[in-house]
């Protein structure tokens, strides 16, 4: 009854988060998955699930796979590129140049080949992607990436003015239009790669792009990603362009383009939020936003530190995101120990009463956390899409009898240089 290639049971070091808190640890357990869904962790196989496949990795760790929840495949060939300038410098002198080069189908087959092989053998499992304004190259990305297997939401960009002719739609007619093809083209064309509505941010969008976008929302129910109170020139800017708006967030919700409430399969997902005024808060809460925390990014570009003690403490919904290449790393790991550290910082340098993220708040967020962007994703606990992450730590030299908490945080710290990925699998399926 359970012979399907997406049921099967692995047997290793488990490890996931039981609670923002806490991991739950399962010595020599095994991980049972049905079709692609997780029915448990179990200290041996229980009766009914005897006949299934078992892969034995031995004293490997298995933990869930995890969600990049904001990041740039075009941008991927700069990385490291521009890091002595701010957001709107950046933007201005590598990142649009760079993006401009994907109106050619052959420059982006060669970048996008080399973006989804990295993306595959990285710890992300699934991801919230941008591409460029150029609808061919967005639906090749998306052709690469379901190859991939990942799970992933992948954005057509929209801007169509304060961005130079090279990198602008021509107007919002023009962009909604293409916008309505490329959504017709790819949202049931693929299994695990779906498009999400990615206006790039408030002040390269037309009033009346927005207002098209938020009506193409509501009529096919789509997510919505965008950039939001990231860098202060930025948000002096959306303040001067849209002098009406009570707060950044404001011109987007005003819109339709801010999510529509908790428990709404359509959520929206706004990077950075390192600079969002209180109201800005309550809003995103109000409306079940999606904040992609991006420590390197902010880092990286000077933008600052998001408050994220405070965010995890109103009860947000949060998440870890790259942000390649305003981060320059890959590595979900990286961005777990980059949460960390700057959460410390922000604890010593401006707020006393904000704890720092510890390795389990930083590990749920990196699973759980942008997991629920896809639903139930990022644990084991039965009736979640099992996520999967197979790690060999051998070569990282341990003292004897370490626990599996402690080597799964010197795996995540570690893993860069020692460490080795040896399997993975995304709602079951076996991906290496
Ligand atoms: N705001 C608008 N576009 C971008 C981008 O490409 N990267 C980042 N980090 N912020 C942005
Ligand atoms: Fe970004």
């Amino acid at each position: 009854m359970h012979t399907n290639t997406n049921s099967w049971i692995l047997k290793g070091m488990i490890c996931y988060s039981k609670s923002k808190e806490e991991l739950s640890v399962m010595e020599n357990g095994y991980l049972v998955c049905c079709q692609g869904i997780c029915q448990g962790v179990f200290p041996s196989i229980p009766e009914e699930f005897k006949s299934l496949p078992l892969t034995d990795y031995q004293d490997a760790l298995i933990f869930p796979g995890m969600t990049d929840l904001h990041l740039h495949a075009p941008q991927y060939p700069f990385c490291g590129l521009g890091m002595d300038l701010e957001l709107l410098e950046w933007l201005e002198n590598h990142t649009f140049p760079e993006e401009s080069r994907y109106c050619s189908l052959d420059y982006a087959r060669q970048a996008y080949g080399i973006f989804t092989e990295d993306l595959k053998a990285s710890p992300t499992t699934r991801a919230v992607i941008f591409s460029t304004i150029h609808s061919p190259a967005t639906k090749l990305l998306m052709d690469l990436l379901e190859d991939t297997g990942l799970a992933t939401y992948v954005g057509k960009v929209n801007m169509d003015q304060n961005c130079p002719d090279f990198l602008r739609e021509a107007d919002a007619h023009a962009a909604l239009e293409d916008t309505r093809q490329w959504l017709k083209d790819t949202m049931n064309a693929y299994r695990h790669t779906k498009p999400i509505l990615t206006p790039r941010f408030a002040p390269t969008c037309s009033a009346a792009l927005m207002e098209g976008l938020g009506k193409l929302q509501r009529e096919y129910g789509l997510p919505v990603q965008s950039h939001l109170s990231e860098n202060l020139s930025e948000t002096a800017w959306v303040k001067e362009l849209f002098p009406w708006s009570s707060f950044y967030g404001d011109v987007y919700d005003r819109f339709g383009l801010f999510g529509s409430g908790k428990g709404n399969n359509a959520p929206a997902v706004m990077a950075h939020c390192v600079h969002s005024p209180r109201e800005e808060v309550l809003r995103m809460k109000e409306k079940g936003v999606f904040v992609a925390h991006c420590p390197q990014s902010n880092t990286n570009l000077s933008s600052g530190i998001a408050p994220i003690r405070s965010y995890l403490e109103e009860g947000l919904f949060i998440g870890l995101g790259t942000d390649l290449a305003g981060g320059t790393n890959l590595s979900m790991f990286r961005c777990i120990t980059d949460a960390i550290a700057v959460s410390k910082l922000y604890w010593r340098l401006v707020d006393q009463s904000a704890k720092p993220l510890t390795l389990e708040e930083g590990f749920y967020l990196a699973t759980i956390g942008g997991g629920s962007f896809f639903g139930k994703v990022g644990s084991f606990e039965k009736g979640y899409e099992a996520d999967v992450l197979v790690a060999d730590d051998s070569l990282i030299p341990r003292p004897q009898g370490q626990s599996i908490q402690n080597r799964l945080a010197r795996f995540i710290y570690l893993s860069q240089e020692k460490g080795k990925l040896i399997g993975k699998y995304v709602a079951g399926r076996k991906i290496f």
